[in-house]
This record gives C-alpha cells, structure tokens and sequence, in this order.
C-alpha cells in the first residue's frame, strides 16, 4: 500500500488548495461528491442524444404540451396514462377497455386524431373527464421523447407547471446521471423545452457548479430560462410550435402550459420500457 505523509490537491470546483494526509483528502473529496454526484445534461431532441446509451434518470419535457397534458391528468385523478408513438398500437391496447374505463388521445401537427377521444389538449384533462381512467396518448413528438429514454433505471416528465417536483426528487434521488431530453418539434430545436430543462438546472446547478454540468446545452438552457423566467408566454408566441397552436386558436391551451409549478403530480415510469406512467 502507498503510504502518503503529507501532500496537496487543487480542488477544481472551489478553487482551493486542500492539504493533508490523504485521510483529510479522501473525506474532503467524500464530502464534495456528496454534493456533486448529479451531473445534469440537457438534449433539445431525442435524436440528439447518444446513441445506445440510457441515462440513470431521465427527465423527458414537453411543454407545449404532452408532458403538460400527462401530469394534469394524473393530477386530475386519471389512474395511469400510457404512451405510444403509434396511433394503430394505442387503439389495439386499449380495445380491451370499455370507453368508460378508458380515454384515447391522439395529436398530430397539433391537431385531434380522428380515430381518438381527445386531442392532447391539458384543458380537456379536467377531474371530471379523466377521474379513475386510463388515459392512452400517442402526439407527434412527446410520446417520441418517451420512447428514446423508456429503458432508463427511472423516468418522469417535467413541465412548467410542474418543474419544481421534478426538481425535489433529482434533489433527493441524486441520480449519478441525468438527462433532461425535450421533445423538440419532428427533429427541431424548441425553446419551450428548452426553457424548462434551463428551469430544473437553474435550480438544481448552484454556484456555477462545473461539476454537474455535463454538456454546453445545459448552460444555454439555464441562460434562456433566466432570460425569460418573467414572460413565458411572449417566449412561446415566437416559439414555432407556441405559433402552430395560436394557428389554431390553442391561446389557453398556451397560457396554461406557460404556468410554473401549478401542481404537485410527478408522473414516473411504471417499470423500464412500460411507457406506463402514474402518480408517484
Ligand atoms: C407533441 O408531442 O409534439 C406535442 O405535444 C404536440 C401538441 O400537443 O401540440
């Protein structure tokens, strides 16, 4: 075994000399890794995350507005809400369920599937509507986002309106690592997403600590978020999907995605690759 007397390491996140025996440097590097075990990344898209590789935790957003959508029905007492990416799969699994038992809703380019109940509007995801049923959503990029990450150890889904649980549980949990993956639009960049991966970092990164930023996305993330934290609603009137839906006269579907941290619901994976997701 080496046996050390005296030496000295510079801890790079602090900006510090710490001396002594190599006992008081491994406590002292203990200490910092309890601090520092998260290290957060942020992908605008699924495709843009690494290939063949799932994170510890994965934090799938999109604002405007699956993941807004799936957490007002779970708030909203829905017993579970079931992902697809395929609209034909989605009819197939629930055909088993009565339609007083279920709810089918399917988007595409931001509009109703004819085939479905709902489209993926938050506002018809009222008590009334969605209480003790199980939902089935196929959209045309969230439920993508999902599928990309379904094998993680842990998924949830952030939104504005619920960021800040999001936020406790990464502060609880401390996964080694986390990837916050927006939905993007069909491939695209999206500053809705964008903005509340940049939320949940803001709160999560204190004192520009380097050590869990893990890519430049998660810097110009938080950068937007502090830069629009106070106009969320002008941020996406100019976001292209925030303009699809004003196209389509969604203005209140837009105002409530807008909304921080209106609920307490952090919808979780039921077991990996279930695309099942209810209530913690
Ligand atoms: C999506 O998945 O692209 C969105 O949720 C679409 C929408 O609901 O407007």
């Amino acid at each position: 075994m080496i046996k050390l007397s005296l030496c000295s390491v510079i801890d790079r996140t602090y900006g510090i000399e710490v001396r002594g025996t190599c006992g008081a440097i491994i406590a002292h590097c203990e200490s910092i890794s309890k601090i520092i075990i998260v290290e957060i990344s942020v992908y605008h898209t699924p495709e843009s995350t690494p290939e063949n590789q799932v994170p510890d935790c994965a934090v799938v957003i999109d604002v405007l507005r699956a993941t807004t959508t799936i957490a007002t029905a779970l708030d909203g007492g829905a017993k579970s809400v079931k992902a697809f990416s395929d609209i034909d799969l989605l009819l197939a699994d629930s055909e088993g369920l009565s339609p007083t038992e279920r709810l089918r809703l399917g988007e595409r380019g931001g509009k109703k599937v004819e085939s479905c109940d709902m489209g993926n509007s938050p506002l018809d995801c009222t008590p009334e509507m969605v209480k003790d049923k199980q939902l089935f959503i196929s959209t045309t990029n969230g439920t993508r986002a999902l599928q990309r990450v379904q094998n993680a150890d842990v998924v949830i889904t952030g939104a504005m309106i619920n960021y800040g649980v999001v936020v406790d549980f990464l502060a609880e949990k401390q996964p080694n690592n986390v990837w916050l993956v927006g939905s993007g639009w069909e491939g695209g960049y999206s500053l809705e997403d964008t903005v509340c991966a940049g939320a949940i970092a803001s709160s999560l990164i204190k004192n520009d600590n380097i050590e869990m930023i893990g890519n430049d996305e998660v810097v110009s993330a938080i950068a937007l978020y502090q830069q629009w934290q106070h106009d969320l609603v002008k941020l996406f009137t100019l976001a292209s999907h925030g303009q699809r839906l004003l196209r389509l006269d969604l203005t209140d579907d837009l105002k409530y995605c807008a909304q921080e941290n209106i609920i307490q619901t952090l919808p979780i994976q039921q077991g990996k690759g279930s695309l099942l997701f209810k209530a913690l």
